[in-house]
């Protein structure tokens, strides 16, 4: 292995899915886990196989059908874990095993009531038992940062000794300060007299904001394998962003001075389909993905641009895959246009899906102008969520308001047989009104947590980006939905998180 390359190592379909309110079906997994291909990311975690038997299935799915990276499995240090984890990953061309155990005594003591020589035979046994099946193994010691570190290289010791062939380094509470975290990296690799038989990797929480800073920092002291999650997904604050240590790795190459073997231009589009899919709005300011991530609004700083890009631009938009012209198709646009654009962005389909796809392009281009690139992909996405198993499609969506008057709504929805249901309903707005109608015809009334709408593109007819996120028995669950119609688009966002939970 080369020792200037670092792994880059992608959790958004494990740690991610840990996000409150994510929850990704096989088929999203595997739509998202083609993108992390195309991205060029090296490692997968493509799930926890032992957690649930729809982890199982998405693993499998996503070790048949991803041939170049590794597709790892998550397993506990439980011999079940470890063997579920091979049933999922030995369909990968390249299949990996990553174990975790607790190693901080606050972890142990609370949580596995075991000992610390209890622990290491466990981490042992189970990396052993991993290492039957293949050769990659990863070993995870939890809560590493607050574990006794005499403890923490004796327990690297003896994994690595059985055959681990990484060892990742988890930063699970968020609470390391970079230098800090540093100089445990740099200790390790004295202390572990074997460190030089397996890969050194970090896996950082984002608590206290300082992720992506702490996984460069493990970087510069010696770590290759960089763990993350798109959109900076994971569990309470997050993992490190994937997108932004892949750019500050290729940005600042020259302070780095590492090699990362990445597609870049993949980034602004994966980014995108992660938050479709999990309906997980990315902040405006958000660095590399955000919608201004690449604005200047300052009169001096546009000024600066127009004359020298490089005065204020650290980052060219089109490294990260944002078009230089993103404005594309219109009314008269025909089905080769289409398909063409929209292949240049990355999506293949078949001329069943383009007929569909197409039907919907005029649908938009009768009530817009101009259709941009991101109208597109809120056009496709809309198209993959309706095209789901879905238990209820929207049939039609009538409201009545006005000044001074109760808002009403009708909405008729079918069901998986294709049987309607029409339910009217007041609300103290529209939106309202519309929402209540369609819990009546699920027969579900959970709590709206959170609706937010956004407006894809600046103008006035302007396609709205609507996301929920509805409690249900103390789980969450979000949905997206967009059009021009923003009632419109509600209903869509509402029916979407029923769907997901129904299903
Ligand atoms: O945060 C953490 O410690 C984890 C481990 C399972 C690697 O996600
Ligand atoms: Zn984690």
């Amino acid at each position: 292995m080369p020792r200037d390359k670092v792994y880059i190592f992608d959790t958004t379909l494990r740690d991610g899915e840990q996000s409150a309110g994510v929850m990704m079906n096989p088929q999203e997994k595997l739509e998202i886990a083609r993108n992390l291909e195309r991205l060029g990311i090296d490692i997968i975690e493509a799930g926890f196989a032992a957690s649930s038997p729809g982890d199982l299935d998405a693993v499998i799915t996503i070790a048949k059908e991803i041939r170049e990276p590794i597709i790892a499995s998550l397993a506990r240090a439980h011999p079940n874990d470890v063997d579920k984890a091979w049933e999922a990953v030995q369909h990968a061309k390249k299949p990996r095993i990553h174990v975790f155990l607790s190693s901080s005594d606050i972890q142990m003591m609370h949580m596995l009531r075991r000992s610390k020589d209890e622990v290491l035979e466990m981490a042992v046994s189970n990396v052993t038992r991993a290492k039957k099946y293949l050769d990659d193994v990863e070993f995870s010691p939890m809560d590493a940062t607050r574990t006794e570190p005499e403890y923490l290289y004796d327990l690297l010791e003896a994994v690595i000794d059985a055959g681990a062939t990484t060892v990742n380094i988890p930063d699970t509470v968020g609470y390391a300060i970079p230098s800090e975290f540093a100089k445990l990296l740099l200790d390790i690799q004295k202390n572990v007299k074997n460190i030089d038989k397996a890969r050194l990797s970090v896996h950082c929480h984002n608590d206290l904001g300082l992720s992506v800073a702490n996984s460069l920092a493990a970087v510069q002291a010696g770590a290759r394998q960089v763990e993350g999650c798109i959109n900076g997904l994971g569990e309470r604050a997050g993992n490190a962003a994937t997108e932004e240590f892949i750019m500050a790795l290729a940005t600042r190459k020259d302070y780095f001075g590492v090699t990362i073997d990445i597609d870049t231009t993949q980034l602004t589009r994966t980014s995108r389909l992660v938050s479709e899919i999990t309906g997980f709005a990315v902040q405006n300011n958000k660095a590399i993905v955000g919608l201004n991530a690449f604005r200047h609004a300052s009169g001096i700083h546009q000024d600066g641009i127009l004359k020298e890009k490089s005065t204020y631009e650290i980052i060219d938009p089109t490294s990260v895959g944002l078009a230089s012209n993103s404005l594309v198709l219109a009314k008269l646009s025909g089905r080769a246009g289409l398909r063409a654009r929209l292949e240049e962005l990355g999506y293949e389909l078949s001329s069943e899906d383009l007929d569909l796809t197409f039907l919907a392009f005029k649908d938009l281009a009768d009530k817009k102008r101009e259709i941009t690139d991101r109208d597109l992909e809120a056009l496709m996405a809309e198209q993959r969520r309706v095209t789901q198993i879905n238990n209820f499609q929207i049939v039609d969506v009538e409201i009545h308001t006005g000044s001074g008057k109760k808002p009403s709504a009708t909405v008729t929805l079918t069901n998986t047989e294709g049987k309607e249901f029409t339910e009217t309903c007041d609300g103290n707005g529209p939106v309202d009104a519309v929402c209540r109608a369609i819990a009546n015809v699920a027969g579900i009334h959970p709590t709206l947590e959170e609706y937010s709408v956004r407006s894809i593109t600046g103008e006035l007819d302007a396609v709205g980006d609507v996301t929920v996120r509805l409690n249900h028995n103390d789980q969450l669950y979000s949905g997206r939905g967009a059009d021009t119609d923003i009632i419109l688009a509600s209903a869509k966002a509402y029916t979407n998180a029923l769907n997901r939970m129904l299903a």
